[in-house]
């Protein structure tokens, strides 16, 4: 696992969509799995607007959405959907065949597993992951205790995420299970990035980078990857030793 820290959330945000855009420009039919949350606002801004400036062929690229809220509505702010679309997709010049996200309003959640699956499949996998990490060690909604060896999934989610969840909402929203891509499609991607920033967040990237791969914090997969990148701040390196 390679570690890469930054000055500022500015510049983590910089090098993050650099990241992408190179990717999209040395592969045009790349397949990016991308994840919502505070953490990569700054980086699909930056984003959006070099794609833009740059007027990059998108025409081949397939966008995947990491992860959703069961049973919140894709025009609910606080759903994974809502946000990706709002701060990248609608900003940039892709078609909606280009984009996968799961339905998390379903009722057969585990055919919504199996279409996301068979999609990466034919696709021949992601070629690269940008993911958070949650206060409780998760990466999308593989929540502490999950199996490191499987794909998409429906998962109850624990009381961190439940919690730490409402930020996203604007009245309190019951978050009781997640639909996620797993963390074999996370280690069998050729480039996986996890970002994070703040001090919040320095505990958990103690952990991560310090501590012994363990199921009870998922995000130590990133450890066994042969790819993998934890790219942080300087606040969220500042309980490293
Ligand atoms: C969201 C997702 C989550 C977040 C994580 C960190 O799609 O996959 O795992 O990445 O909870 O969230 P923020 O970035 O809001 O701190």
């Amino acid at each position: 696992m390679n570690l890469k820290i930054f000055e500022s959330y500015q510049s983590l945000s910089e090098y993050t969509a650099e990241e992408i855009l190179k990717q999209i420009e040395s592969k045009p039919d790349s397949v990016i799995c991308l994840a919502a949350g505070d953490t990569p606002r700054l980086a699909y801004q930056i984003l959006a607007r070099k794609l833009n400036e740059k007027k990059t062929d998108l025409s081949k690229c397939s966008i995947i959405g990491l992860d959703e809220w069961v049973g919140i509505p894709p025009d609910n702010e606080g759903s994974c959907q809502y946000f990706l679309r709002n701060e990248l997709l609608n900003l940039v010049n892709i078609s909606a065949s280009q984009v996968h996200l799961f339905n998390a309003l379903s009722d057969d959640l585990a055919r919504e597993c199996r279409i996301m699956n068979e999609l990466i499949k034919a696709r021949n996998g992601l070629d690269l992951m940008i993911v958070g990490v949650g206060m409780n060690g998760h990466i999308g909604f593989n929540e502490p205790g999950v199996s490191f060896d499987i794909y998409s999934h429906v998962i109850d989610l624990d009381n961190t995420t439940q919690s730490v969840g409402q930020k996203y909402f604007k009245t309190k929203t019951s978050l009781n299970k997640g639909i996620t891509l797993g963390l074999k499609h996370l280690t069998e991607s050729r480039k996986a990035i996890l970002i994070a920033n703040g001090s919040k967040k320095s505990n958990v990237i103690k952990a991560i980078v310090e501590g012994p791969i363990d199921s009870g914090l998922p995000a130590t997969v990133m450890k066994t990857h042969h790819n993998g990148w934890v790219v942080i701040d300087k606040e969220a390196a500042n309980s490293l030793i």
